[in-house]
């Protein structure tokens, strides 16, 4: 039996995963790092903490597995999209990197925006200049800090510069280097032309690979640190959306997925570059072969509920507590009381600005429809709906551009809630079905290593073994067409808030 192990660099935490080829998880470690926010918008990491997190965690999971380390046929690599990590001659560090949910760029976007033009952009990169993308973080270095600029010789996504740390190889691939805005995206290469615009050299960015392509095999100092064998496989891996795509089995037309991790994404394959004229959703060069990916991204879907318990449920963390369970199963009992629709509580889910569809960092959260008749439940209930609907936004763009589906595979921490699934089931119209995977973006990841590694054949071949359904919910007719009346106001608050929120921008 061959293993593979997957590495998935996510923004709180890393974790590592260690699965047989059947899928089946072996050992697993996992380890967090901070966040450092030196201004409000800003958000950066150490990448030595995210080296430092890989080793402890490697190791950890291959003695906690008890195998030899050269029964490892691949290890695949999962991560944080958009980060910026600028590398000087020596390929260390320069600064901390600037990661993805990172808002200080804006200025800059409209000067890329003005350069290139916005058309050119979207046809070019798929996307329209977004602020948490990597490429307005770049130039933003260039105007705020010349000395560190200066310096540069190599710039790597989160992933890539452990894969650095474990090979010595700077190298990416397709799916994460779509999210730099530099890549073209229906070409899968590097955009000679962004970067002439932008005056950036084409020597800073790694040769891009295919994503299951070896890139790369462990150092003997790497070896030392980890407990891998020297010259273990390292493949390309992916961003981690098409790495946990790939771990739902999200790897042939007609498959869908709705994720509700901090963020929400809902997330489809397309044998063709999808391009959503607007820039309302995000389209991708996907971790599989000549494929592509189209997303939504809604910014606080798990975090809004996260904020609810902490702000206003200490009553059931306390309960929680005492019982030995999860604050969020007394959270949903409590809001499946309520029913359909809040009595007309809505809630908009903009804690940390919009992506899909309005691409608005001003935009922010609110509870709208209260009366003296409701209680903390409804607005629970209202925040559960808020998030769907906004998922639900991007799901009607996805249709929109053809891409609709029979079933939606429903993923990530809020998949955990029986309430949550439901109204997914009921928004979307469709039924909503979880898979048998609990770790999927280093799911993804060690398949995409075991692809490479000749394991399997291919990535939809992987999945049709690894990826199995675990259960579905049904929609429920009653709730979905409350839903489906309740839909257009939650659409029509945004619109009605569009300005007020320049003018709260103002006075912030
Ligand atoms: C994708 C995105 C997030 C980050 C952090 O566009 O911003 O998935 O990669 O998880």
């Amino acid at each position: 039996m061959a293993y593979l192990l997957g590495i998935d660099l996510g923004t709180s935490g890393l974790k590592t995963v260690l699965f047989d080829e059947n899928g089946a998880e072996i050992a697993s470690a996992s380890a967090e790092y901070p966040l450092y926010v030196p201004a409000g918008g800003m958000a950066e990491q150490d990448a030595e903490d995210w080296w430092r997190a890989a080793c402890d965690t490697v190791r950890e999971t291959v003695a906690r597995a008890g195998i030899a380390p050269e029964s490892i046929a691949g290890v695949g690599l999962s991560g944080q999209m958009h980060g910026v990590v600028p590398l000087g001659a020596d390929a260390k560090p320069l600064r901390r990197a600037i990661i993805w949910c990172d808002q200080r760029s804006g200025a800059q976007c409209e000067e890329m925006t003005a350069l290139v033009g916005r058309d050119r952009l979207v046809a070019i990169t798929a996307n329209p200049a977004i602020t948490g993308f990597s490429a307005s973080k770049i130039l933003w270095l260039r105007e705020n800090e010349p000395e560190t600029f200066e310096k540069i010789r190599h710039i790597l996504l989160p992933k890539d510069y452990l894969r650095l740390r474990l090979t010595g190889e700077f190298a990416t691939e397709v799916s994460d280097a779509s999210g730099t805005q530099l890549l073209d995206v229906p070409h899968r290469c590097w955009s000679g032309e962004l970067l002439a615009a932008l005056e950036l050299p084409r020597e800073w960015f790694p040769d891009v690979y295919e994503s299951p392509v070896i890139s790369g095999r462990v150092s003997r100092e790497a070896a030392a640190l980890t407990g891998l064998a020297p010259g273990t496989p390292v493949a390309g891996g992916a961003g981690d959306q098409a790495a946990g795509a790939v771990g739902l089995g999200i790897v042939r037309p007609g498959l869908m997925s709705s994720t509700i991790g901090s963020s929400g994404v809902v997330f489809a394959h397309t044998g063709s570059p999808r391009i959503d004229a607007r820039g309302r959703v995000h389209t991708f060069c996907h971790a599989v072969p000549g494929a592509w990916h189209v997303m939504g991204v809604t910014q606080a879907a798990g975090l809004s509920l996260r904020w609810f318990r902490d702000e206003f449920c200490a009553a059931e963390r306390e309960t929680a507590a005492a019982l030995g369970c999860d604050p969020y199963i007394l959270m949903d009992d409590e809001a499946a009381r309520i029913a359909p629709g809040a009595e007309g509580v809505f809630y908009l889910p903009y804690m940390n600005g919009e992506r899909t569809p309005h691409l608005d960092p001003d935009a922010r959260a609110v509870f709208f429809g209260m009366n003296a008749s409701h209680t903390r439940a409804h607005l629970l209930r209202a925040v559960m709906e808020g998030v769907v609907y906004s998922l639900r936004d991007s799901y009607e763009i996805l249709g929109e551009l053809g891409l609709s589906v029979d079933t939606v595979r429903v993923a990530g921490g809020g998949a955990k809630s029986g309430l949550w699934r439901q109204m997914q089931a009921d928004m979307f119209g469709v039924p909503a079905a979880r898979m048998n995977v609990a770790e999927a973006p280093a799911l993804g990841a060690a398949v995409l290593a075991g692809v490479g590694a000749g394991i399997y054949a291919s990535v939809p071949e992987a999945c049709d073994r690894v990826v199995l359904p675990r259960d579905r919910v049904m929609p429920d007719p009653d709730a979905a067409a409350v839903y489906a009346r309740h839909y257009p106001l939650y659409r029509a608050l945004y619109e009605a808030l569009r300005e007020p929120y320049r003018t709260l921008a103002a006075l912030s």
